[in-house]
């Protein structure tokens, strides 16, 4: 299936994998592949990040939710935003992210090995990052925003272009086969940058739909043939909108990629801010097991739903939308 966007004509460098469930499997078209040359110097905007794609483009891909993959025919179009040379000096120098506890992940198979396996005196040790690169692990690292100005500009751009929550992660391997999670979806919609080294994506369908974090577990499916099955090359882009079930190998020299993660708030995340303002009411955190017998449990009842109507009828979801891309992290 062939997708143009605003009654446009197709890309023609992109490939947009269209939903035809639940009759077949996703087909691919395939198109041309000789892009455009790109600069090396750092793309800081979202336009330099998804070109030869237009901005308009990609919005109507993030929009809709379609899975596509543009490769790109100069392979160090992201070298000059974060490879693992500038990562490990970045490491080396102490300038990482360390404000949550899993900002930085090693990890092999969805597995995390406990972090004083590679620090050393409270701080991130290269030398076993390395060796634990070497032994077909992956390292993972998030918010590299807060580190690095050319990311921090395109995750403002984001949260300005779509009022979405937005940050950028990476993840580095080494060796042949090496996975850092077994088939899996993310919530967030994903833009990956493949910066070096290259990395087989495989994506399984169909796709969880508008998948939420915290919402119920699902199960992967089972022995079915991917829908996108590539060896992202450096330069490459994917898009990998949030439940798409997926899986990643790298090759055989380090890889490098960048993930640039997408927030959209929902009516979901709307209701449990609501939730949780009732927090700062009495009323609701009363024990309803222990009331003194002035007072009855029906009257609770009916001052608590009282009080919910009327936070409920005061929810204004233009307001909570301006708001949400300063706290969606
Ligand atoms: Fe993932």
């Amino acid at each position: 299936m062939r997708y143009g966007c605003d009654g446009s004509l197709p890309n023609p460098l992109l490939r947009v994998v269209g939903r035809v469930w639940p009759e077949e499997l996703l087909a691919m078209t395939a198109l041309a592949s000789d892009a455009p040359t790109t600069t090396s110097d750092a793309p800081s905007t979202l336009a330099g990040l998804v070109s030869p794609l237009t901005e308009a483009e990609f919005l109507g891909l993030l929009r809709r939710r379609e899975l596509a993959y543009q490769p790109g025919a100069s392979g160090d179009r992201y070298a000059s935003l974060l490879g693992w040379s500038a990562l490990r000096c970045m490491i080396e120098s102490g300038n990482y992210p360390s404000k949550r506890p899993d900002d930085i992940r090693v990890t092999k198979d969805s597995h995390m090995v406990p972090s004083e396996r590679w620090t050393t005196d409270g701080k991130v040790d290269i030398a076993k990052l390395a060796e634990f690169l070497a032994a077909g692990f992956s390292v993972v690292i998030v918010h590299l925003e807060e580190h690095v100005p050319a990311l921090a500009a395109v995750c403002d751009e984001i949260r300005m272009r779509t009022l979405e929550g937005s940050f950028v992660g990476a993840v580095v391997t080494s060796g042949a086969g090496a996975g850092a999670f077994k088939v899996h979806y993310d919530p967030e919609d994903l833009v990956i940058l493949q910066v070096e080294g290259t990395k087989r994506w495989q994506i399984f369908g169909p796709p969880v739909s508008n998948p939420v974090r915290r919402m119920s577990k699902q199960s992967p499916p089972d022995g079915t043939e991917p829908i996108f099955d590539e060896v992202l090359e450096p330069g490459d882009l994917l898009f990998v909108p949030g439940g798409n079930w997926h899986r990643c190998e790298s090759g055989l020299s380090t890889s490098v990629h960048l993930g640039i993660f997408f927030l959209p708030p929902t009516g979901w995340h709307a209701a449990s801010q609501l939730t949780r303002q009732f927090l700062s009411e009495e009323l609701f955190r009363t024990p309803l097991t222990r009331l003194d017998g002035t007072i009855g449990l029906e009257a609770v009842e009916e001052e608590i739903k009282s009080r919910l109507v009327e936070r409920i009828r005061d929810l204004k979801l233009n307001e909570f939308i301006a708001e949400w891309s300063k706290v969606a992290y």
